[in-house]
């Protein structure tokens, strides 16, 4: 049986800033952002969108009424939860108005979380092969205003529903995955933004990289000729290069063309919205899927998923017949060019804000937030969500 992405979702909030002039206001080479790093915009998320808003309205976008009704797992990757206790997807099930008789939980390790739900996702449908699985990875990184991860920052999310007989990728059964205690990112449960080794976690993701890679190849016979492209989790676009570069040697001339050309392919989406952690490696296959024609049935795509701390999975996937039809561009290139730019003021003031912690009543003007579904506020030490559709 065939197993894997039948629909694939988006959403970044609405604003936007622009690295060259984060570049300018922090006395650093424009280059170093969009040259060095690989990023030439952040997406912003104001106020009324958190971990939560930004996977629903991702889901918005692919779940239909038919899948509402099949959909009987939610599993919600995520390292910017907003509850210790309930999970994320509980809410998403809700907002969306899911079938009642489904599981919904959160799985977290850093940006590797949606793998983690995709892989336990497959198992599901394995064993329910006509249930569907709606996986979200959602997060909103941040490192903190005038420190060297602040161009790294991002916001969004991306929903995959994975079901039998998919529409866009079937999911190969070979996968490598390898797990390390490192300490190159974490975050305290007291802290809202990371903490990160900058040099060791490009270390440790490049490490992770060759370990999985190389017991791959041992173990399935297969070499960097069988693989049409590679998609690599992006916490910055050059992180990925970096960890392609490390093999291409091993692939002939016309191999390297074509996956340094489809890099650049998986890497547009992500150039625009920075780093959305556990959604990274996703947006970068929605990103190849979307940008390039080159790309037919058949063809063997290479996923490097790698959350720091660390964990990291390499694994494969075919593309299926007509995956094109499948696909939501119209929608994605509406959402891109409908953003809105802000100044390095504008996002240093949205950066510091902060929901009450003391139980008070807050109430947040979403007519500012065109997204259909928003965080309208605080009551009772209870977020509250909208969903306007409804
Ligand atoms: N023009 C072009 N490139 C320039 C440049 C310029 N004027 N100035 C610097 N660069 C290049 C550097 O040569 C370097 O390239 P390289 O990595 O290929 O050597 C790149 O820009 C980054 O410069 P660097 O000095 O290493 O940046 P930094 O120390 O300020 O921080 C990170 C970079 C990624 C370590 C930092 O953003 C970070 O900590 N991010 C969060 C953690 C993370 O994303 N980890 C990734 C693995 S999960």
């Amino acid at each position: 049986m065939k197993i894997g992405i039948d629909k694939l979702g988006f959403y970044a909030p609405h604003l936007y800033l622009d690295m060259t002039k984060l570049a300018d206001s922090r006395n650093v080479d424009p280059d170093k952002f969009t040259i060095g790093i690989g990023q030439d915009k952040m997406a912003v998320p104001p106020m009324t969108q958190d971990a939560v808003t930004l996977a629903a309205n991702a889901a918005l976008e692919i779940v239909d009424e038919t899948d509402k009704e099949a959909i009987d797992f939610v599993i919600f990757g995520t390292e910017t939860g907003v509850d210790s206790s309930k999970s994320a997807a509980v809410y998403v099930h809700e907002l969306l108005g899911l079938n009642p008789y489904a599981r919904a939980i959160e799985v977290k390790q850093a940006c590797y979380g949606a793998t983690a739900g995709i892989q336990m996702a497959k198992g599901h449908i394995m064993m329910n092969p006509d249930s569907k699985v709606l996986v979200l990875g959602s997060d909103i990184a941040r490192y903190g205003l005038n420190t060297s991860g602040e161009a790294t920052q991002g916001a969004g999310a991306v929903a995959l529903l994975i079901s039998a007989d998919p529409h866009i990728m079937a999911l190969e059964d070979q996968s490598v995955y390898f797990t390390s205690d490192i300490m190159d990112f974490w975050r305290p449960v007291y802290s809202d933004k990371a903490f990160a080794d900058g040099k060791l976690s490009n270390e440790q993701y490049i490490a992770f990289f060759s370990n999985v890679w190389e017991q791959y190849k041992a173990k399935t016979g297969m070499e960097l000729n069988d693989f049409a492209a590679m998609c690599y989790h992006l916490p910055y676009t050059k992180m990925g290069y970096k960890a392609l570069k490390t093999i291409l040697d091993d692939g002939t001339d016309d191999v390297q063309e074509r996956l340094l050309a489809n890099y650049k392919q998986s890497t547009e989406y992500n150039r625009d919205v920075g780093n959305i952690y556990t959604g990274s490696l996703y947006l970068s296959l929605l990103s190849l899927l979307e940008q390039t024609d080159d790309l037919k049935a058949g063809d063997r795509i290479g996923m490097y998923s790698y959350g720091s701390g660390a964990v990291g999975e390499f694994f494969t996937g075919l593309l299926q017949p007509g995956y094109q039809e499948h696909l939501y561009v119209e929608q994605h290139h509406r959402l891109f060019s409908s953003r809105t730019e802000i100044t390095v003021p504008e996002y240093e003031t949205i950066f510091e804000e902060t929901l009450p912690t003391d139980g008070s009543t807050v109430e947040l003007d979403i007519d500012r937030d065109p997204a259909d579904i928003c965080l309208t506020g605080m009551a009772d030490d209870k977020r509250q969500y909208v969903n306007k559709l409804k």
